[in-house]
Order: structure tokens, then sequence, then C-alpha cells
């Protein structure tokens, strides 16, 4: 499921930007090259990150809506 429809951000790309680091929504578009256009993602990734943290048993922070 596309996730940023700005940058073509899906599911996938989201879960594979947090597994090499990225721990924010910014963090995530920047793992991709990219840079938020409209911002309307921003929540989405932020759940997403927090999410995927969740499963693989870390304790996702509050993560910046920045
Ligand atoms: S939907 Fe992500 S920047 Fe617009």
């Amino acid at each position: 499921m596309i996730i940023c429809v700005c940058n073509h951000i899906n599911c996938k790309s989201v879960r594979a930007a947090v597994d090499a680091g990225a721990d924010s929504p910014k963090a995530v578009q920047a793992h991709h090259g990219c840079k938020f256009q409209c911002g309307k993602c921003r929540p989405s990734i932020g759940e997403m990150i927090s999410d995927h943290m969740y499963q693989r048993g870390e304790s996702p922070a509050l993560v910046p809506a920045e």
C-alpha cells in the first residue's frame, strides 16, 4: 500500500528504512532520497515506524511528527 503518494513510498519501503535505522518520518524520506512535499503522510509514517519498532521488540520512543 502506498503511504506517501507524492514520493511513491509504500509500507515495505517504510519498513526497510526503519530496518536501516530511520527513526522519524523525515529520516524515512531521506533514506529514499526524498523530502516531504505535501506532508500528509507524516502521521502515517510515524505510526508505521512505531508499529514496526514494536514488532521488532524495541520500545518505540515518541516519534516526532516534525
Ligand atoms: S504524501 Fe508524502 S509528502 Fe505528500
